[in-house]
């Protein structure tokens, strides 16, 4: 392993559908107003792909921008990874349909299911094959269409969630790149958000189709309080080898599930949400593993990441999972 490599974002692109879905939409669809949603998380509105446009779909066209912002070509990229717990269908993987779409090489391509926390697994993964010297670009792109899998009868999670992609292009950089990542899991807490059909356990039948089970169930309440702790506690491990401290970090780009979540996030790191944390989640909602991917390529593109910053990307999900990792800009 060449532990002197400097890795880094070589590139960023994102890609949001068009169909923007408000809260005053889905007043009319249950019974929710937008006081509550807003009050409750922070969300305004939120992304809605059009009919037959899938994960992949969406996929490419960040990852095209992302190329573009690179100044690279789909012939530079050594390694396609996709983060995604909707992918277009169960296999082929969705990386490997993405890889034709953008005429890539025969370069290995492979799909993570890691929910809201895919970007930075994603991100850990390149880290490690542009870092030993494997490979000189990686693509890693956040795709999903959390529409699909949305009960759209269910008030406590059809308002949280919308659709989009973000990509980055890792390689090789002179000066900063990724200074610290930190994963975790923990199996034990699954139940509290999951889609629990259509897969080996239980298989697609019309019996599953009929008890709506293919859609995503989630014990918001619970998955609110793990989501405050281990987002502040990975913080502090991404942050804490380094020597850093809250003050230390220019931006926090977290997953953006809840803004009562953030804030709090905010609160345990002592940062200043006003100036120290990006959120988008008014505009977009959440979009699991896509949206710490949005938001990173959004606050780039919005100039809230400078050259030198030292930023934080924060994610918390399904699983349970969770990532941060420091990189200095
Ligand atoms: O992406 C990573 C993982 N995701 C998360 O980390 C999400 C974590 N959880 C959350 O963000 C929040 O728990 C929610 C936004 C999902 C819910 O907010 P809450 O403050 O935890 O509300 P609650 O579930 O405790 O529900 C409070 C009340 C309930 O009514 P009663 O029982 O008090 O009469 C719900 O039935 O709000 C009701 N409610 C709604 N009312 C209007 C639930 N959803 C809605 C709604 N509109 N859409």
């Amino acid at each position: 392993m060449c532990t002197n490599v400097k890795v880094g974002f070589v590139g960023l692109g994102k890609y949001l559908p068009e169909n923007r879905l408000t809260n005053k939409d889905l007043e009319k669809i249950v019974d929710t107003s937008d006081e509550w949603i807003v009050a409750r998380t922070g969300i305004k509105e939120r992304r809605i792909a059009r009919e037959g446009e899938a994960t992949s779909d969406m996929a490419v066209n960040a990852a095209r921008l992302a190329l573009k912002s690179a100044k690279l070509s789909a012939r530079d990229i050594e390694l396609i990874i996709v983060a995604t717990i909707t992918p277009d269908m169960f296999f082929p993987s969705t990386a490997c349909i993405v890889q034709e779409k953008l005429g890539a090489p025969k370069i290995p391509a492979f799909d993570i299911s890691v929910a809201c926390s895919g970007f930075m697994y994603g991100i850990a993964i390149a880290n490690q094959f542009v870092k030993s010297g494997t490979y000189k670009h990686v693509l890693v792109i956040a795709a999903e269409k959390m529409s699909s899998v949305t009960d759209w009868k269910d008030r406590s999670t059809c308002v949280l969630m919308g659709d989009g992609a973000g990509a980055a292009v890792l390689g090789k950089v002179a000066d900063g790149g990724i200074l610290s990542v930190y994963l975790g899991a923990d199996g034990t807490k699954g139940n509290l958000l999951k889609m629990p059909a259509g897969g080996s356990r239980m298989p697609a039948s019309i019996s599953t189709v009929e008890a709506g089970l293919h859609y995503l169930k989630m014990q918001g309440n619970e998955l609110f309080r793990h989501a405050v702790k281990i987002m502040a506690e990975a913080a502090l491990k991404a942050t804490e080898p380094l020597g850093l401290k809250g003050e230390d970090i220019d931006l926090v780009i977290p997953h953006q599930a809840n803004l009562r979540i953030l804030h709090a996030v905010a609160k345990r790191m002592g940062i200043d949400p006003e100036k120290k944390l990006y959120l988008n989640i008014n505009k977009y909602g959440n979009m699991s593993a896509a949206s710490s991917a949005v938001a990173l390529a959004e606050a780039v593109e919005e100039g809230r990441v400078k050259k030198g910053d030292t930023i934080l990307l924060d994610a918390f999900g399904a699983g349970l999972t969770w990532g941060a990792i420091v990189v200095k800009w």
